[in-house]
């Protein structure tokens, strides 16, 4: 006999990407090579033993006001969460009974389909076309809950934004537009929830500000849904110091988009490189490429790209089995990889 709810007792739960110590290049997790804005680390330091002694402020406000100007909406359109998928999880909470089914795309961010499951909810995984491109079935879904990250999770590839539209005005349910890798692209969504009552769209500060040791995360939507979602939050969900943390690298613009095209500008470099090298590169609007090597497999090239310090991503299922996801860290770092591919013989 068991204790779990036969959700839990029948879950397959997510895998993170693993963390070990710091003697690794690690490009498997898509983290930030670079530092966070110079103002993140004065916030930080601002902080005394007093500031740990109270609770923080329980709807995130001056974090929420940086958001607010940040992403050119008013603070009642934003929810902050420790880490946006923390924001994911509330948004299975209040839209999905058990029975109910969220639409995917596939190959996409597997997290979705483990949190409909926790709650008992069926997924259904539209197959993206060969090039990656929406199939046809995807804008006809009814689902409850349909998630799309924008940039795709593992392959980087982008809609457009006559797709998001076509996806929000078809769909009966809630459309969830996940931008953790927005930034890259320098598009967003979030001017459209003016005009589609159902659509969320969720934003990070894990990637393309290298907060992911803070879990900052927020959902824009109306100010409806956004109140919905407030209601089954923890009460003090995102702490003192991400709080102070996250509202500094909102505040600076400037240095996000110098970071930004900094990787941009690597990505595009590295993947050209291995594309000489004879590998399928995957064109990526994200801060990761996903590529297939031309000769051995993906599983012998994270095996062998570990044993010389290399941390990258595989992800063991039937479209992606033979791919590598590779982080872009800095120039340096995305040379000495290039080096190590070169010189490994299969
Ligand atoms: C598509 C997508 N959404 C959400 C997340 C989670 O981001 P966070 O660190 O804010 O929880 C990730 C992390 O890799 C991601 O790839």
């Amino acid at each position: 006999m068991s204790f779990f709810r036969p959700e839990i007792e029948a879950l397959e739960p997510y895998v993170p990407g693993r963390q070990p110590g710091r003697d690794v290049i690690k490009l498997n997790a898509n983290e930030n090579p670079y530092p966070p804005a110079p103002g993140v680390r004065a916030a930080l330091a601002a902080l005394d033993a007093d500031d740990m002694r109270l609770y923080p402020s329980a709807v995130s406000e001056r974090l929420r006001a940086e958001a607010a100007s940040a992403f050119g909406v008013s603070s009642d359109w934003i929810i902050a969460g420790n880490g946006s998928d923390e924001v994911l999880a509330w948004i299975v909470r209040v839209f999905l009974d058990r029975g109910d089914e969220i639409a995917v795309v596939d190959p996409t961010y597997t997290l979705y389909e483990v949190l409909a499951a926790m709650q008992g909810a069926r997924t259904r995984r539209h197959p993206l076309s060969d090039t990656y491109a929406l199939p046809a079935a995807f804008f006809g879904a009814k689902a409850k809950v349909t998630f799309l990250p924008n940039p795709n999770a593992q392959t980087g590839t982008l809609f457009p934004e006559e797709a998001i539209r076509r996806l929000c005005a078809g769909s009966p349910g809630i459309v969830v537009i996940d931008e953790a890798y927005g930034d890259f692209a320098g598009v967003t969504m979030m001017p459209l929830v003016r005009e589609h009552g159902n659509l969320i769209v969720t934003r990070t500060l894990s990637k393309a500000q290298s907060l992911a040791g803070m879990r900052v995360g927020f959902a824009v939507s109306t100010p409806a849904i956004i109140a919905g979602l407030c209601k089954v939050k923890d009460s003090y969900n995102v702490n003192v110091a991400s709080q102070a943390a996250g509202a500094a690298a909102l505040a600076d613009g400037a240095y996000l988009r110098a970071t930004v095209a900094k990787i941009v500008a690597t990505r595009e470099r590295f993947a050209a490189a291995l594309a000489r090298l004879g590998w399928r590169v995957v064109p990526s609007a994200a801060n990761f490429v996903l590529v297939a090597p031309p000769r051995g497999t993906a599983r012998e090239w994270l095996d062998a790209l570990e044993a010389k310090g290399f941390l990258v991503r595989h992800f063991n299922t039937p479209r992606l089995d033979n791919m590598l996801r590779i982080s872009i860290g800095t120039d340096e770092q995305m040379h000495a990889l290039r080096a190590c591919i070169d010189a490994l013989r299969f």
